[in-house]
């Protein structure tokens, strides 16, 4: 079994632990570091957030240790709970989070105080003003039961102005570290976590063990160990894939726009999408908490062809493509031809998801995203839609209309786009539309809605496309959690 070498605050750690450990359970129960809880286990809570500090990135970022696999510590340094307090001085989030009573029965408490350390370290090193959508980007991932988030919110605040003496072991590196080994091309392997470095060396891993899982974020992938109890002894772990980690501006099919590294995270895409589809990066802020944006990738989310995926119907209304690799090279595809049935995909046994194409807004083309769930935060889908079109001369152009919850894969609707498409913006255009949906869209009843409400609401989203377009000036409400 592969050591996993990283620093643990501060300290350097050596593990051998099986591939499907959890940074959570590691800590826990093989370090006897209770400090970081468990409460979800799914990555939901937040109880169990950590800190990673990496050579590699400017900022700390916070994750959530009861999904992050262990070995993807190697190399990199480890903040938990118990590193904070020194010398009998408690760091200013805790301290804060006393003052401000930001604390009862305690338990969500470690995990909120490494959010706020995240926060506060990140302020130190580029201070910004702390908005209201800030506070709830940096603690929207932490529940907390009895408190009540008001003096959560004030430690937030108030912790900023309070000093922190820097102990000499946060800026340890260990950027000498080696990589993890690669399990022997002649040998059966019947465990192991395999860190690949290139895409070549992830191409041929892929080949010669096609049954090994795949992890990048591991913020579905993980669930199946959590919830499922199920083991995950072969991984391939794409997250040190120099190739996987890049974004790149080009043309692709006579088009502008920009490849996206498969293992690139939501939180290195969103300044991007800020800038570009705005629409898509609010989309992220429901998608999940920051601690998951820190993790999944848009990668992951294509590859695990959940039917109820965030980013795949956004990507179909963008006309993204696709590009899959193997040892013998790289093949690209319409992303509407990749998604074949219920978590069926053109992937081959030897292939890998490589980059995703995303196409550049041109010609004052407009994209929507709305997505209607439970809850407003951390939550999945129950149906979610996304429209792109244009519109010259009142008509309607370019429409490309995509839905995720509505069928067994995320999918275009290509009768209600039919019908839109070439029409002015008509009440009675927009009525074909939803009629030519319910044609089109059967979709299955479950925990998230029944087929006629997820019916309904696609129409609904429909309807309310209609209305943004025909009084343009007036913020149209469907449901209060469709943003
Ligand atoms: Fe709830 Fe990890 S224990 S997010
Ligand atoms: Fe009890 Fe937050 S203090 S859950």
């Amino acid at each position: 079994m592969a050591t996993i070498e990283f620093l643990l605050n501060g300290t350097l750690t050596q593990c051998h632990v099986p591939p499907d450990t959890s940074i959570l359970t590691l800590l826990r129960d093989h370090l006897g570091m209770t400090g970081t809880k468990e409460g979800c286990a799914s990555g939901d809570c937040g109880a169990c957030t950590v800190t990673i500090k990496s050579d590699k990135e400017p900022h700390v970022m916070s994750l959530n240790a009861c999904i992050t696999p262990a070995h993807q510590l190697h190399g990199q340094h480890l903040i938990t709970v118990e590193g904070l307090a020194a010398k009998g001085e408690l760091h200013p989030a805790q301290r804060a989070m006393v003052e401000c009573h930001g604390s009862q029965c305690g338990f969500c408490t470690p995990g909120i105080v490494m959010s706020l350390f995240t926060l506060y370290t990140n302020q130190q090193q580029r201070p910004a003003p702390l908005t209201p959508e800030r506070l709830e980007a940096a603690l929207g991932g932490n529940l907390c039961r009895c408190t009540g988030y008001r003096p959560i919110r004030d430690a937030a605040l108030g912790m900023q102005n309070s000093p922190w003496d820097t102990p000499q072991w946060f800026d340890a590196s260990l950027s000498n570290s080696p990589s993890l080994s690669l399990p022997d091309a002649d040998t059966n392997d019947s465990a192991f976590f395999a860190q690949p470095t290139t895409l070549g060396e992830l191409t041929a891993l892929r080949r010669r063990h096609p049954s090994a899982r795949l992890v990048a974020g591991a913020t579905d992938l993980w669930l199946e160990n959590t919830q499922r109890l199920a083991q995950l002894s072969q991984l391939i772990d794409v997250t040190q894939v120099d190739e996987l980690r890049h974004t790149e501006e080009a043309t692709f099919n006579g088009q502008p726009g920009w490849w996206i590294g498969a293992g690139v995270t939501y939180s290195q895409l969103e300044p991007l999408l800020e800038a570009h589809y705005p629409a898509f990066a609010h989309l992220l802020h429901r998608l999940g908490s920051q601690q998951v944006r820190n993790r999944g990738t848009l990668g992951g989310n294509i590859a695990n062809a959940s039917p109820i995926g965030d980013t795949p119907p956004v990507l179909l209304a963008l006309d993204a493509w696709v590009e899959l690799a193997n040892q013998d090279g790289t093949r690209q595809l319409p992303l509407c031809d990749f998604f074949l049935d219920y978590k069926k995909t053109a992937l081959a046994v030897d292939e890998v998801v490589s980059r995703i194409f995303i196409p550049r807004l041109v010609d004052h083309a407009m994209l929507k995203v709305w997505k209607l769930s439970k809850r407003r935060e951390d939550d999945i889908s129950a149906v979610l839609g996304a429209f792109h079109y244009r519109v010259s001369d009142g008509v309607m152009q370019d429409v490309r209309i995509a839905f995720g919850g509505m069928a067994a894969i995320p999918k275009r609707a290509n009768k209600a786009e039919a019908a839109l498409a070439g029409q002015p913006i008509t009440k009675e255009g927009f009525q074909a539309a939803q009629r030519a949906l319910a044609e089109e869209f059967q979709p299955m009843s479950d925990v998230r809605g029944s087929q006629q409400y997820r019916q309904q609401v696609a129409a609904n989203l429909l309807e309310r496309l209609y209305l943004s377009l025909s009084a343009p000036t007036q913020e149209v409400m469907l449901h209060a959690y469709a943003h």
